[in-house]
Formats: C-alpha cells, structure tokens, sequence
C-alpha cells in the first residue's frame, strides 16, 4: 500500500539561477528538502557546484539540505559535505568500491544516508546496503543535466525496490530523481516514490511555491 500523505518534495536548485541563489531559495520555502546537484566532469559529463555552494544555501533557510554528489570516489569528500552543512548525502553506487565506507562516514556523523541508482543498474545491486541506508534514489534520468524525459522503465524498478525494503525491513525512503513533472508525479506516486525531486517542474513554474504544493499533494 502507498502512503501518499507523506509525499515530501525536493526542488533541485540545478534549474535555479546561479546568480541569485538566494532570492530562488526563498521562492521555495515550503520545500520539504533543497536538492543540490553536485557534478564532479567525471562521473558525470557536467560540472557544478562544491561545498561552498552548500554552506552558503545552508545560511539562506532552515530547510534540510538533499545533497546528491555525482562524483568519482565519494569516500573522499563526504566529511567535507557534512560540515558544509548537507543533512542527507547520497553517493552513487557505481561511484566507488568503498560503499560500507561511505555509509559509515555519514552515518557516524548522525546524517542520512543516501545511494543512487543510475537507469542501467538494477536494483538488486541495493540489496547488501538496503538495510543501512535511509534513502535511496532512483534516477529516472541518466545523471548530468536537468530537464530531461523521465525514462518510463523507472516505474518498475521504483515498483521493485518497494517491494525489497519491505522484504528487507528496511525503513529507507524512496527518492526519484529526474523528469518529475505535474503530469506524471501521480504515477510515480502510486508505484512507491516518497520524495520526488524536481528541478524544472519547479523553478520554471510561474509560482514555484504552488508546483511544490501541487506535487506534494497528488
Ligand atoms: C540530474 C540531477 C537531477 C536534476 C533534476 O543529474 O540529479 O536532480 O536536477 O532536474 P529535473 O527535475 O529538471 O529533471
Ligand atoms: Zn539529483
């Protein structure tokens, strides 16, 4: 069964302005989390943004910061992302050998522990972690940019993954991550997301703050 009451929305400040960062972040207030992208040129063909950024958005709001590194070797600078101020920090798994290592670090410093899927790795790969994690994220994009197609085949996969937390007694939440828009966030809903993230959906709507409430309460 789905519980949709608690759905809670995470803007990806990715589609903000950079150059007002400030001003976007009020526009989100009644965000549940704020998603930071981070883009190492590596493990992803982008850049964007270190742990300066994070401690600065860390000042504007006391809204939990959703920190998403897509970088090589993320045992490296988790300790450096906690003190700039992330709340949840999620690494992905095909990022580093060093997962146990990287679950430790943010768990010994009392922070969410979070591990992101890219599209072409499946689920199954989660399993050994799934008990040790406090969220998971599914992206349904292939990692890098914002404003790209959500890839239908992530409602199996999201639908799969709910199905092993369960079996696993896990009490990780299910993050989705990539081409949530007001039209399908519904479905996305019913086949066992708990945190949608949404970056253009969001930051692109005439009323930033009425998307957040449309998304949260499908
Ligand atoms: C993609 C990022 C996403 C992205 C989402 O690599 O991880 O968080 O910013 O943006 P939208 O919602 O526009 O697809
Ligand atoms: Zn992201």
């Amino acid at each position: 069964m789905t519980e949709r009451q608690n759905i809670k929305i995470a803007p990806s400040i990715l589609s903000a302005d950079f150059s007002k960062m400030g001003e976007e972040i009020n526009k989100i207030k009644n965000a549940d989390l704020i998603h930071c992208d981070v883009m190492d040129g590596r493990f992803v063909p982008n850049l964007t943004f270190g742990m300066k950024m994070i401690a600065d958005i860390k000042k504007v709001e006391n809204i939990p910061l959703d920190v998403h590194l897509m970088i090589d070797s993320p045992e490296n600078y988790l300790e450096e992302f906690i003190k700039a101020g992330a709340d949840y920090l999620t690494f992905h798994i095909e990022a580093t050998k060093k997962i146990e290592l990287c679950l430790d670090i943010i768990g010994k410093h009392n922070k969410k522990r979070g591990i992101a899927i890219s599209p072409d790795t499946p689920v199954s790969m989660l399993e050994p972690y799934i008990k040790f994690c406090d969220i998971i994220v599914v992206m349904s994009v292939y990692p890098g940019f914002g404003g790209q197609k959500f890839i239908l085949a992530s409602l199996d996969k999201i639908a799969g993954l709910k199905k092993m937390i369960e079996d696993k007694k896990s009490s990780a939440l299910i993050e989705v991550d990539g081409g949530v828009t007001l039209e399908n966030a519904n479905e996305i809903i019913k086949a066992g997301a708990d945190i949608l993230v949404a970056g253009n959906t969001v930051f692109t709507h005439s009323d930033p703050k009425a998307a957040i409430e449309r998304l949260r309460n499908f």
